[in-house]
C-alpha cells in the first residue's frame, strides 16, 4: 500500500516534467500500457488471498485513475502551449503592402463588337449567330452565288468537302434568318470567317464580321443610307459623314460600299486616310430579290438591306492600330493600353 502512494506520486512528477506530446505518451505506455508497471501489479493480484483483493484491487484504480487525469491534463495544457505558439509564429503583418492583382479586360475586338452591338441594339436590332462550318448552300447558292462563280474558288475557300465549309463570310446567316419565316426581320449576326489567305497587315485567314439584315414591307435605299450613316456617326464621333460608292455583291442590288469622312483630318485629307479624307468602313445593298425568293419571302410584298461589317477593320480604324496581327498576338503590354 505504501508502495502504491509512492507509485502515485512518482507517475505525476514524470507526468509534470513533460515538455512535449511525445514524452507524454512515453510516461503513459511506461505506467498504464500493456507491460506498463501498473499493469504488472494488478496481475500481481492473483497471490493474495481472496478477502485482501478487493481492496488492493480498489487502491489500484484509484492510482489508474490519478495518473489518467494527470496525463489528460498535462495533454490539454501542451497542446494549448503548441497552439499559442503556431498562432504566434503565423502572425500576419497587416501594415504590409498588398500584392498587386493583374486583372484582365476586353480584347479591342470585344470593345469594338460590344460598341456596335449596343448601337443596333438601341436601334431595336436582334443579336443573332450561325455556324462557323456552314453548307456551301447557305454560303453561296442561296445568296446568289451560284456554282462556277469566281466567290467559290477552292484558293480561297476552305472547304470540308464539297457540301460543307468554313464560311467565308457571316452573310449565311441572312438566309437562315428569312428562311425561319419571321417577318419582319431586323438582326445583326456577329462571327467568325474563313479564307484561304496568308497573314499580312491587313489579311488573316480567320477574321470577324458582322452582318446585318432588315426585312419589311417598304424599305428602301433611304433606309439604308440613314441607318448606315446615323451608325458611323454613333461609332466615330457626330461630324463624321458617310459616302456611299456604286459596287457589286452578288447578294444585292444595287450594292454600295460605305466610306466614312477621316475623323483624323476631318475629310481634308492625311497620313491616316492616305490623303484620301475618307475610309472604307462596310459593304451593303438593297436584298436581291432572287435571294428573298429563294428564303422563301415575296419580293413584291417585301424588300430589305443589308450590309457586312469587318470587325477587326473597325477596331484597328476606332484604336488607331496600324497592323491588324496585333490584334492576334497576345501580347499583354499591347492588350494592357485599351
Ligand atoms: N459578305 C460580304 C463580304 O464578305 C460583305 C457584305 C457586303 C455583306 C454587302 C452584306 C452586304 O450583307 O450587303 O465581303
Amino acid at each position: 500500500m505504501q508502495d502504491l502512494i509512492k507509485l502515485t506520486d512518482e507517475i505525476i512528477e514524470k507526468v509534470s516534467a513533460c515538455n512535449s506530446a511525445d514524452a507524454l505518451n512515453d510516461v503513459r505506455v511506461e505506467y498504464l500500457g500493456k507491460k506498463g508497471t501498473l499493469t504488472l501489479i494488478m496481475k500481481e493480484m492473483k497471490d493474495l488471498s481472496p478477502e485482501e483483493r478487493p481492496a488492493f484491487g480498489q487502491k489500484v484504480n484509484d492510482v489508474r485513475q490519478k495518473a489518467e487525469n494527470a496525463i489528460a491534463s498535462m495533454k490539454e495544457k501542451l497542446e494549448a502551449a503548441a497552439t499559442a505558439e503556431k498562432l504566434s509564429a503565423e502572425k500576419i503583418d497587416v501594415t504590409l503592402p498588398a500584392r498587386e492583382q493583374k486583372t484582365g479586360h476586353p480584347h479591342p475586338c470585344q470593345l469594338a463588337l460590344d460598341e456596335m452591338e449596343r448601337i443596333f441594339v438601341g436601334m431595336g436590332y436582334e443579336v443573332v449567330e450561325g455556324p462557323e462550318v456552314e453548307w456551301q448552300e447557305y454560303n453561296f447558292t442561296k445568296l446568289n452565288i451560284p456554282e462556277g462563280h469566281p466567290a467559290r474558288d477552292v484558293q480561297d475557300t476552305f472547304y470540308i468537302n464539297d457540301q460543307i465549309l468554313l464560311r467565308s463570310q457571316t452573310s449565311p446567316v441572312q438566309a437562315r434568318v428569312m428562311e425561319k419565316g419571321k417577318l419582319p426581320i431586323r438582326m445583326i449576326a456577329p462571327g467568325r470567317v474563313f479564307r484561304s489567305d496568308s497573314i499580312d497587315a491587313t489579311h488573316s485567314p480567320s477574321f470577324n464580321q458582322i452582318e446585318g439584315l432588315v426585312v419589311d414591307k417598304h424599305i428602301t435605299m433611304t433606309d439604308l443610307k440613314g441607318t448606315l450613316s446615323q451608325f458611323a456617326r454613333e461609332l466615330f464621333g457626330e461630324n463624321t459623314k458617310t459616302r456611299f460608292r456604286p459596287h457589286h455583291f452578288p447578294f444585292t442590288e444595287p450594292s454600295a460600299e460605305v466610306d466614312v469622312s477621316c475623323y483624323k483630318c476631318g475629310g481634308t485629307g492625311c497620313r491616316f486616310c492616305k490623303g484620301e479624307g475618307w475610309i472604307e468602313i462596310l459593304g451593303c445593298g438593297m436584298v436581291h430579290p432572287n435571294v428573298l425568293k429563294m428564303c422563301g419571302i415575296d419580293p413584291e410584298e417585301y424588300t430589305g438591306f443589308a450590309f457586312g461589317v469587318g470587325l477587326e477593320r473597325i477596331a484597328l480604324l476606332k484604336y488607331e492600330i496600324d497592323d491588324m496581327r496585333l490584334l492576334y498576338e497576345n501580347d499583354l503590354r499591347f492588350l494592357g493600353q485599351f
